[in-house]
């Protein structure tokens, strides 16, 4: 089975690596020459762990193919997926202008029957429009639109893509889910086939889920901090209950990267428009957004004045094991930092440079994380890198101008830091 994916970005290409990986020839299509030019010579444009070398052993084998031209992604395979970003509009809707242009593309080059299948997360509804615009533009040409959301999880995405807890799949004749129960045969996952729409409200109800149980664990962690209670025993007590589940438990700085504060607001935003006010959501964005503002003040407690103080920032990515800085409550933090004077110092493995919008205020990028402690007066961890974890507290200790750990992920034993000298503040942990 051949197969197109327009759009090589991280769902694109993984997702292309990943079919690959089981047997199909893949072509990763895009509209931008350098990023196709780049991939063509094998070196990928994010880090993702393992990407590199699947990239790699399937291009070897010729099944993973990249080109710039949708005719022949369409010319040339069965199934054709869109995997393009749907970035947030101004008013909280997602803006699908890449759909709706790749949609048009797939028209004027439409000949035989195939079948498209939306992978970008899109608002539901989307599938029923990419139909009517393909119907408009290529008439009486045969074929089916298919919602088929992707669940990869950044930083374990071929494990996630490879091993899905679950595949869902949206359509409207026998004859795309037969193609479809085809393409996912070799996965062992439960395959969930729905009508269109209701495939697409997975996708957003998972992600507002998953934000919701972070929204929730942050707002009890405030309470834990008020009462004295300590939110690592409170979320492991709720989370051992099978009906609630441990994961998606961890209270921090709130919950950053491309896709659920994205999606959180495109659900408001749709629900809205088909005449739900899911008055919900938007508590679960109040919350995300104060908890960044929580931990400023939690920095501004500890350094009474902020301006003129070094401080420290160890991570920069909206999470571990991603070099994607995208919404990341980390970047926000320390601009918020900034501009109440500060100067900050980072070390994060991955992320090396980065463009703040003020260009009066920028940060320092340090090659270690004994260099962004250097001399600070206190060190901040805001991404949950596992190579903290070993870090080297006595020297951390002697390199300090004053040893305070504010941890916005509470990552640190605080028994063992408060043994070693530390002054330590984590997350709703007293
Ligand atoms: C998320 C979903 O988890 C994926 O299932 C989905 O496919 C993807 O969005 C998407 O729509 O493409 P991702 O954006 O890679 O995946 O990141 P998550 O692992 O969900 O983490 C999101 C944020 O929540 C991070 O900032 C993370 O640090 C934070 N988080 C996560 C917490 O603060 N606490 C937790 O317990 C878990």
């Amino acid at each position: 089975m051949k197969l197109a994916i327009v759009g090589s970005g991280h769902v694109g290409l993984v997702s292309g690596a990943c079919f690959a990986e089981k047997g199909y020839e893949v072509l990763c299509i895009d509209n931008d020459k350098k990023k196709i030019a780049t991939l063509k010579k094998g070196v990928i444009p994010f880090y993702e762990p393992g990407i590199n070398e699947l990239v790699l052993t399937n291009r070897r084998k010729g099944r993973l193919k990249f080109s710039t031209s949708i005719k022949e992604g369409i010319d040339n395979s069965e199934i054709i997926f869109i995997a393009v970003g749907t970035p947030l509009g101004e008013d909280g809707s997602a803006d699908l202008s890449y759909i709706e242009n790749v949609s048009y593309e797939i028209a004027k080059y439409l000949k035989d029957y195939r079948v498209i299948v939306e992978k970008s997360t899109v608002p539901v509804k989307t599938g029923e429009r990419i139909k009517t615009l393909i119907s408009k533009y290529a008439p009486g040409k045969e074929f089916d639109v298919v919602s088929n959301p992707e669940f990869l999880q950044e930083g374990k995405a071929i494990q996630t893509t490879l091993f899905p807890d679950r595949i869902v799949v949206g359509v409207e004749t026998k004859r795309a889910e037969g193609v479809m129960r085809k393409l996912y045969a070799p996965f062992k996952a439960p395959l969930i086939i729905t009508n269109l729409v209701s495939a697409e409200l997975i996708k957003h109800a998972s992600n507002s889920f998953l934000a919701l149980k972070i929204s929730y664990v942050n707002a009890l962690a405030r309470i834990c901090e008020l009462s004295g209670a300590d939110i690592t025993q409170v979320a492991y007590g709720i989370g051992l209950d099978k009906r609630i589940g441990p994961d998606f438990l961890k209270a921090g700085i709130g919950y950053g990267g491309y896709c659920l504060p994205k999606d959180v607001a495109a659900f408001a935003h749709i629900s809205e428009q088909l005449g739900y006010n899911f008055n919900l959501l938007k508590e679960i964005q109040k919350i995300n957004v104060t908890q960044r503002d929580w931990f400023v003040k939690k920095v501004e407690k500890e350094l009474w004045v902020v301006k003129g103080k070094k401080i420290g920032v160890w991570g920069l990515s909206f999470k571990a094991d991603t070099d994607d800085t995208r919404e990341s409550p980390a970047v926000e933090i320390c601009q918020r930092l900034l501009e109440l004077g500060a100067h900050i110092q980072v070390y994060d493995p991955q992320v090396h440079k980065l463009q703040l919008s003020d260009a009066k205020h920028q940060i320092k990028f340090c090659r270690t994380p004994y260099e962004a402690a250097k001399g600070v007066h206190c060190l901040l961890l805001v991404t949950e890198w596992n190579e903290f974890k070993q870090a080297d507290f006595k020297r951390l200790k002697k390199i300090m101008l004053h040893p305070t750990i504010i941890d916005g992920r509470n990552m640190f034993d605080s028994t063992m830091l408060q043994r070693l000298g530390f002054t330590y503040r984590s997350v709703g942990r007293n």
